[in-house]
């Protein structure tokens, strides 16, 4: 008598699913195995290809503040999260959640303040963990405050009201009286025509200690939720990115002035997640390379945060901790100049990646935006493939990017992992239960 084949069950799900790899090359180390297709173990987490799921805020969640489900995922999260897993995605990005109540964009983002086990924030998190690993992918939360921007109403809302953006009144959840920033008062509302958003309040230092504490927890409640990478939002005009730039961060204590006052904030966040969490966990830092204000008459008169500041941070990076620099632009201020063309931020990804390399640092490099064709992935890719471990890196020719991250594409052609193996001619896994359907 035969015996029936075992199909293993995975073991991250407390129901019935095979383990799957989906997107796994079946020989990760063969020569002919796309750049894009080879894993990448960076400190004790190994991605089973280069393809990142960038972050996308979905404003999904609970918005009414007595309900022990705010700022919880849910289903849809399940759903949205889940098939990008099934389909094969290497590292797929949580939307961002905000690390303290004040922090949120809207009254619908997902936010992990409620640390304890037992919170729906915990739970629902722990939840997609869980399946994600079912279908061999690894998740990465990325650790947000909105700053001045919080408070503002869903994307939807605002366009239903023939509005750019509308502000989130108490009555649906808001919390007018307390958006904060590094600066506050009327000059520094993040766009002060119309009834977009609020007038922030300056945070205090003791408060600013706090935001710095709530970073740390949140990573800490991530991790013992079972995500494997971590990611500090320094990017498009939130909190960290009010605090790093000179226009928006008009303090005169030890958070605001000098390069090294304005670093001071994201400096002590990035020291307080790596003390509570284990060395093995990756911790990935998004920045806004540039506030594309070089050549605006704002910038003559204060300074602006433009590539020069981004390279003056690198050498920071490795003795923070940090192993990869997420690399996005602008959103810090209405009058940036953006010149929008393909390459516009992945160049920014190489010439960071070029000054990490030439002073013979290993922190990895993550491209992002406009990256929609398997050939572009891999483009940007060549030369990193054979970093099969943080250290390697350092010998490999030059390459744009260690990491490539996608967010509509994603949303446009959520099998787009599959399709990239396929116009690449890569062999890679498929989930057991689409086999029917699809041979690559
Ligand atoms: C719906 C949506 C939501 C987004 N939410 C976030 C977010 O939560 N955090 C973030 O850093 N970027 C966010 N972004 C920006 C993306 O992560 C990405 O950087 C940007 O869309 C450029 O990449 P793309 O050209 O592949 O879309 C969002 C983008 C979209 C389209």
């Amino acid at each position: 008598m035969s015996t029936p084949a075992a199909v293993i069950k995975s073991e991250h799900t407390p129901y019935y699913t095979p383990a799957n790899n989906g997107g796994a090359a079946l020989h990760p180390t063969d020569a002919n195995t796309p750049a894009l297709f080879r894993p990448l173990t960076i400190r004790d987490v190994t991605l089973k290809n280069r393809i990142v799921v960038s972050p996308m805020c979905m404003y999904s969640a609970e918005s009414d503040p007595s309900s022990p489900s705010v700022g919880a995922l849910t289903d849809y999260h399940i759903a949205h999260l889940g098939h990008f897993a099934v389909k094969g995605a290497g590292l797929i990005f949580v939307e961002a959640q905000a690390v303290q109540f004040n922090g949120r964009i809207s009254p619908n983002d997902a936010g992990l303040w409620d640390h304890s086990p037992e919170s729906e924030q915990f739970k629902s998190l722990q939840r997609i963990v869980q399946f994600c690993h079912s279908q061999g992918a690894k998740v990465a939360v990325q650790l947000h405050h909105a700053g001045r921007k919080a408070s503002a109403s869903a994307p939807w809302l605002a366009a239903q009201a023939g509005k750019p953006a509308l502000r989130a009144e108490q009555s649906v959840g808001g919390w007018p009286s307390d958006v904060v920033g590094p600066s506050g008062g009327a000059e520094h509302i993040w766009d002060e025509t119309g009834d977009g958003y609020w007038t922030p309040r300056a945070l205090t230092v003791e408060e600013i200690h706090e935001v710095v504490q709530a970073f740390a927890k949140s990573a800490e409640a991530a991790v013992r939720a079972g995500v494997d990478v971590l990611e500090i939002h320094g990017a498009h005009g939130y909190l960290i990115n009010q605090f790093l730039s000179p226009v928006t961060n008009r303090r005169t204590d030890q958070y605001g002035g000098s390069f090294e006052n304005r670093t001071r904030i994201v400096r002590e966040i990035a020291t307080a997640i790596r003390a509570v969490v284990p060395s093995g966990t990756p911790l990935f830092l998004r920045i806004s390379a540039t506030e594309w204000l070089e050549e605006q008459p704002i910038a003559a008169e204060s300074g602006s945060w433009g590539m020069a500041s981004s390279l003056q941070l690198l050498p920071l990076l490795s003795e923070l901790g940090i192993d990869l620099l997420d690399v996005s632009s602008g959103g810090n201020n209405k009058h940036q100049k953006l010149v929008i063309h393909t390459n516009m931020q992945i160049d920014l990804a190489a010439q960071l990646r070029k000054a990490i390399r030439a002073a013979g640092a290993s922190t990895l490099v993550g491209a992002v935006g406009l990256i929609t064709e398997a050939e572009q992935a891999e483009g940007l890719l060549q030369g990193a493939v054979e970093a099969q471990a943080i250290n390697d890196t350092v010998a490999g020719p030059e390459a744009t990017a260690d990491l490539v991250f996608l967010a509509r594409q994603f949303l446009r052609e959520p099998e787009w992992v599959f399709s990239a193996a396929k116009a690449l001619g890569a062999k890679v896994e498929l989930p057991k239960q689409f086999w029917r359907a699809i041979q690559l």
